[in-house]
C-alpha cells in the first residue's frame, strides 16, 4: 500500500517524460498533455517506442574537491544569547551629557529606573564627584566637538542595535522616569522619529536640555550618517548643545515632533531660572504639572531631588487609583456574574487549572494536628513536623483570626482536620475545618478556605544560548575490582552508541580513571576494551584514554597542596582509609582536568550506569559554563531476582507463582549473583528513579574547579559543592536514557550524617517495589 503510493508519482513522472520525449522526437501532437497522471499510465503504453539514446552525450560533473583536512574543524560560532540571535532588543537606553555634580544626584534618582543608563563627561569637567561613577565613558576633545566623540561610544556601544529606544538628556534637566516608561511601551519604535520639545527658532530641531527621545530606526540612521555633523563642527561658533541639536536634525533628516501617536511629550515650561524645589508645591497645584515628562534648567541637586520626590508620589498615587478602580471592577463584576467566568478567588489568582486527564488530577493532602497524609507511593501517612507543621500553624492561625474577629462569641476549640494542595498556577491551597463552642455551648464547626499565592516571581531572562556541538569528556571512575567487570559492560555498550556514522564535528573522549588497589591485569583488559572501542568508533571522533590513580588519602587534600606521599607498604585498612564515593570522585575528577585542561564538559559516570545516545546530547544541552551543572536522576533497576527479572516471559509462564518464588528464596539465600534476562526498560516493574541519587554529574571543568574547595567531611557525591551559593544553578530532572544497572550497596555510615541517611533511604527503596517484595516474603495462596 504504502510502497504503491509513493511509486506512483515515480511512474507518472517517467511516463511524462517519456511522453515528452516522444513528442520531441517524433512530433506527434499529444492532446491530452495536461491529463492527470492516473489517466497517462493509461495511454501512455499505446505509443511507439524509438531507442533515442544515443543522441544524449553523457556530461559528468567534476566532483567538489574534499575540503583540506582540517583537524581544527570549523565550529558553529553561535551567539550566546538566544535575543541576540532573534534580534529582540532591549526597551530603553538612557544617555546623559554630564556637566556638572548634577549627574550623580541624576544617577541616583534615576539610575535604579533606567537599569542602562551612560553617562558621557568631557574628561576635563571630571571632578571628584563625577569620577564616582562607574557608568562613565570620558572623552578627550583635542579640538573635536563633544557630539562627534559621543556617538562614535554610542556606536561602539552598539546602542543602534541593542535598543528599540534612546533617550538622550543632559544632567540639568530632570526626567519622570515613570512617563517615560509609559511612553515608549505605549507607542512603536519601528518608525523614525525625534520626539522632543521644538527649539524655539522653528528650525525644526529638538532641544537637547528637555530630553530627545529616539526611535532605533532615527538612531540607526544617526549613528551610520553621522559623519555628515563633521561640516557643521568645523570654524562654527556655535555652543556644543546647539552643534549636537544641529547635527541630529541633519544626520536624521527629521523635524523634532512633541507629539507622537496622539501621546505628547510634555515638557514643564515655567522652569526656568527658579529653584524647582522652592516652587513644587506650588506647581502641583497646576493641571499638567504631575504629567510632565521633563523639567529642564534644575538650579541644583535639591531640585532634581525634590522633583524625584514628587513624582515618585505622584506615581505612587496613580498606582494607588488603579488598584481602586480594579478592586471595584472586580466586586462589581462578581457581584454581575456568578457563572464560570466570574473573576477568581483571591482576585487576580488565576483559578484552579483543570487537570489534562484523569491521570493528573492533584491531589488534596490531609492533615490533622498529628498526622500529614502524603501522595507519595510507598509512604502514605508521616508525623506533622518541621516545615510542614509550621505551614499548618501559621495557616491554623491565619483561620482563627478570621473566624474570631467575625464572631467574637465563639470559644475555640481545635482543628478537626485540614486539606491543602499545590498548584503551580496559584499557589498553596487549604482547607481547614475549625471546631467552635458558641454560648449555648453548642459545638459549631467552621471552614475557612485559605491561600497562599505564590508572590515575587522571577523570570530568568538571561538563559544562555547552548548547543549540543560541545565535545565532552565521560570520566568513569573505576574505584576497586568489584567494578572492573560493570565498566567493561559500559564500554561494550558504548561501542553500539558510537557505531552509528554521523557528521559529528564535536568530539566525545571517554576516560576510565583507574584506582591504584585495581589489579594490573583488570587495568590491561580494560585499555584492551578501549583499544577496541576506538577501532569501532573512528568515524565519530571518539578518544579514549586509562588514567590510573595513586589512591588518594582519605583526608579531602587542599587543591593547592602537593599530593600527600603515596605508602606502598601498608594497605589501607582502618575504616578512615575507606574512600568515600565523593573522595573517588573528586580524585577521578582532579586528575582528568589536570590532564585535558578545565575549558570542556565532564561527564561523571559510575560504572553501572547505561546510557543511551540522546543523553549525551541532554548532558551537553544541560550543562552550561558559568551558570549551570547538570545532575541528572537516573533509573536504578530493581534486584532481578526479587523483582522476577531473572526468568524470561516464556520461563515466567512455565512456572506457577509458588515455584516461582522458592526459586527466587533459594537464590537469595545462595547470594547467587543477580542475573536478568529481560531486557531493562523504564516501567515501574524493572526499577525507580531515585531522586536521592547525585553520583552522576556533567560539570564544566573550570566551575567544578571554582567550587572544589567546598569540598569537606565525608560525603557520598559531589552536590554539596553547588549547595547554597547563587553563581551557579543545579539543574536536576528524571532522565529515562540514564540507568543503573543493579549492584549491591554499602552505606559507610562513617560520613556526614545527612548523607548516610539518604544513602540508606536510597538503597532500602532500590531493591524492588513494595509489591514484588510482599509477594516474596507472604505466601499468598
Ligand atoms: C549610579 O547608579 C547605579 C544604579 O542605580 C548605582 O548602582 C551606583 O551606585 C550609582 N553610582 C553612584 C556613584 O551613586
Ligand atoms: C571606537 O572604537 C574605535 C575602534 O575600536 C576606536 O578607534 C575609537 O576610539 C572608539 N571611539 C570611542 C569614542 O571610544
Ligand atoms: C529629507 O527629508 C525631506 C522631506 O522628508 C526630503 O524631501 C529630502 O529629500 C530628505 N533629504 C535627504 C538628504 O534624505
Ligand atoms: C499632583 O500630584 C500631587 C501628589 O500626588 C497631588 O497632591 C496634586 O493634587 C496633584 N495635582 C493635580 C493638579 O492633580
Amino acid at each position: 500500500m504504502g510502497s504503491a503510493r509513493t511509486s506512483l508519482p515515480l511512474i507518472c513522472g517517467f511516463l511524462v517524460g517519456m511522453t515528452l520525449t516522444l513528442i520531441l522526437v517524433t512530433s506527434r501532437q499529444v492532446e491530452n498533455f495536461d491529463t492527470p497522471c492516473a489517466e497517462a499510465y493509461i495511454s501512455a503504453p499505446m505509443r511507439e517506442y524509438k531507442d533515442v539514446s544515443g543522441d544524449w552525450v553523457v556530461h559528468q560533473d567534476p566532483m567538489p574537491a574534499p575540503p583540506p583536512n582540517q583537524d581544527a574543524t570549523p565550529k558553529v560560532i553561535r551567539a550566546r544569547f538566544a535575543a541576540t540571535e532573534l534580534g529582540t532588543r532591549e526597551k530603553l537606553m538612557v544617555a546623559v551629557l554630564a556637566e556638572s555634580s548634577l549627574a550623580v544626584t541624576t544617577n541616583t534618582t534615576l539610575g535604579r529606573h533606567f537599569p542602562n543608563l551612560q553617562m558621557f563627561a568631557d574628561s576635563s569637567r571630571i571632578d571628584g564627584d563625577l569620577a564616582t561613577l562607574t557608568n562613565l565613558i570620558s572623552y578627550k576633545l583635542n579640538g573635536q566637538k563633544p557630539h562627534a566623540l559621543i556617538l562614535s561610544s554610542l556606536f561602539n556601544l552598539t546602542v543602534h542595535e541593542s535598543y528599540d529606544w534612546m533617550l538622550l538628556m543632559m544632567d540639568s534637566a530632570y526626567i519622570n522616569p515613570f512617563a517615560i516608561w509609559r511612553y515608549v511601551n505605549s507607542v512603536n519604535w519601528n518608525n523614525a522619529v525625534l520626539i522632543g520639545l521644538p527649539a524655539s527658532d522653528g528650525s525644526g530641531r529638538c532641544r537637547l536640555d528637555t530630553g530627545i527621545l529616539i526611535s532605533n530606526p532615527a538612531l540607526q540612521t544617526l549613528i551610520h550618517q553621522r559623519h555628515i555633523c563633521n561640516t557643521l563642527a568645523s570654524g562654527s561658533t556655535d555652543s556644543d548643545q546647539l552643534t549636537f541639536e544641529k547635527c541630529l536634525q541633519v544626520a536624521t533628516n527629521l523635524t523634532c515632533q512633541t507629539e507622537y501617536q496622539n501621546y505628547p511629550y510634555s515638557v514643564w515650561g515655567e522652569a526656568s531660572g527658579k529653584a524647582a524645589h522652592d516652587y513644587i508645591g506650588q506647581w502641583s497645584e497646576i493641571p499638567g504639572f504631575n504629567d510632565s515628562v521633563a523639567v529642564p534648567q534644575l538650579l541644583s541637586d535639591a531640585d532634581a531631588r525634590s522633583l524625584h520626590d514628587h513624582f515618585v508620589k505622584v506615581e505612587l498615587a496613580r498606582l494607588d487609583e488603579e488598584i481602586d478602580e480594579m478592586e471595584e471592577l472586580h466586586v462589581r463584576m462578581t457581584d454581575a456574574l456568578h457563572t464560570e467566568e466570574s473573576p477568581s478567588w483571591p482576585p487576580a489568582v488565576p483559578g484552579f487549572s483543570k487537570p489534562p486527564n484523569r491521570y493528573q488530577i492533584s491531589t488534596w493532602e490531609f492533615f490533622t494536628m498529628k498526622d500529614i497524609f502524603r501522595n507519595e507511593p510507598n509512604q502514605n501517612v508521616r508525623p506533622l513536623e518541621g516545615k510542614d507543621r509550621d505551614d499548618v500553624m501559621e495557616v491554623l492561625n491565619a483561620a482563627r483570626k478570621y473566624v474570631e474577629t467575625r464572631a467574637p462569641e465563639l470559644e475555640f476549640v481545635q482543628l478537626r482536620n485540614g486539606y491543602r494542595v499545590f498548584d503551580p498556577r496559584r499557589g498553596m491551597d487549604y482547607m481547614i475545618d475549625l471546631t467552635y463552642r458558641n454560648s449555648d455551648d453548642e459545638i459549631v464547626e467552621r471552614r475557612v478556605h485559605l491561600n497562599r499565592f505564590i508572590a515575587s516571581t522571577q523570570l530568568l531572562s538571561q538563559v544562555p544560548y547552548v548547543k549540543e556541538d560541545t565535545d565532552l569528556t565521560i570520566v568513569v571512575p573505576v574505584a576497586d575490582e568489584t567494578e572492573v567487570m560493570p565498566a567493561r559492560k559500559l564500554l561494550a555498550r558504548h561501542a553500539r552508541l558510537c557505531t552509528a556514522a554521523t557528521e559529528e564535528t564535536r568530539k566525545t573522549r571517554i576516560v576510565m580513571a583507574v584506582f591504584s588497589p585495581v589489579e594490573a591485569h583488570s587495568t590491561k583488559s580494560i585499555a584492551d576494551d578501549l583499544e577496541e572501542l576506538k577501532r569501532r568508533c573512528k568515524r565519530s571522533f571518539l578518544e579514549a584514554d586509562v588514567l590510573t590513580i595513586k589512591r588518594p588519602s582519605s583526608q579531602v587534600r587542599d587543591p593547592a597542596a602537593p599530593p600527600p606521599p603515596p605508602n606502598q607498604n601498608e594497605p589501607p585498612k582502618t575504616p578512615d582509609d575507606i574512600l568515600t564515593p565523593a573522595a573517588i570522585a573528586s580524585a577521578a575528577l582532579d586528575e582528568t582536568i589536570d590532564r585535558y585542561g578545565p575549558n570542556t564538559m565532564f561527564l561523571l559516570l559510575p560504572a553501572y550506569a547505561d546510557v543511551q545516545k540522546e543523553f549525551l546530547d541532554r548532558v551537553r544541552i544541560n550543562t552550561i559554563k558559568h551558570y549551570q551543572v547538570f545532575f541528572p536522576i537516573p533509573f536504578v533497576e530493581f534486584h532481578p531476582t526479587i523483582a522476577g527479572m531473572d526468568m524470561d516471559e516464556k520461563e515466567a509462564g512455565q512456572v506457577s507463582p509458588v515455584e516461582r518464588r522458592d526459586a527466587a528464596l533459594a537464590m537469595l539465600r545462595d547470594g547467587a549473583p543477580a542475573k536478568r534476562k529481560r531486557p531493562l526498560i523504564v516501567q515501574k516493574d524493572h526499577g525507580r528513579f531515585d531522586s536521592l541519587d547525585f553520583s552522576c554529574i556533567s560539570v564544566y571543568g573550570v566551575d567544578y574547579l571554582t567550587a572544589r574547595s567546598k569540598l569537606s567531611g565525608r560525603r557520598i557525591d559531589l552536590v554539596s559543592l553547588f549547595l547554597a551559593q547563587s553563581d551557579i544553578h543545579i539543574m536536576r530532572v528524571i532522565e529515562p536514557t540514564l540507568r543503573f544497572r543493579y549492584h549491591s550497596r554499602n552505606c559507610d555510615l562513617d560520613i556526614d550524617e545527612d548523607d548516610a541517611s539518604r544513602c540508606i533511604a536510597s538503597k532500602r527503596e532500590n531493591v524492588a517495589a513494595k509489591d514484588q517484595l510482599a509477594k516474596l516474603i507472604y505466601n499468598e495462596q
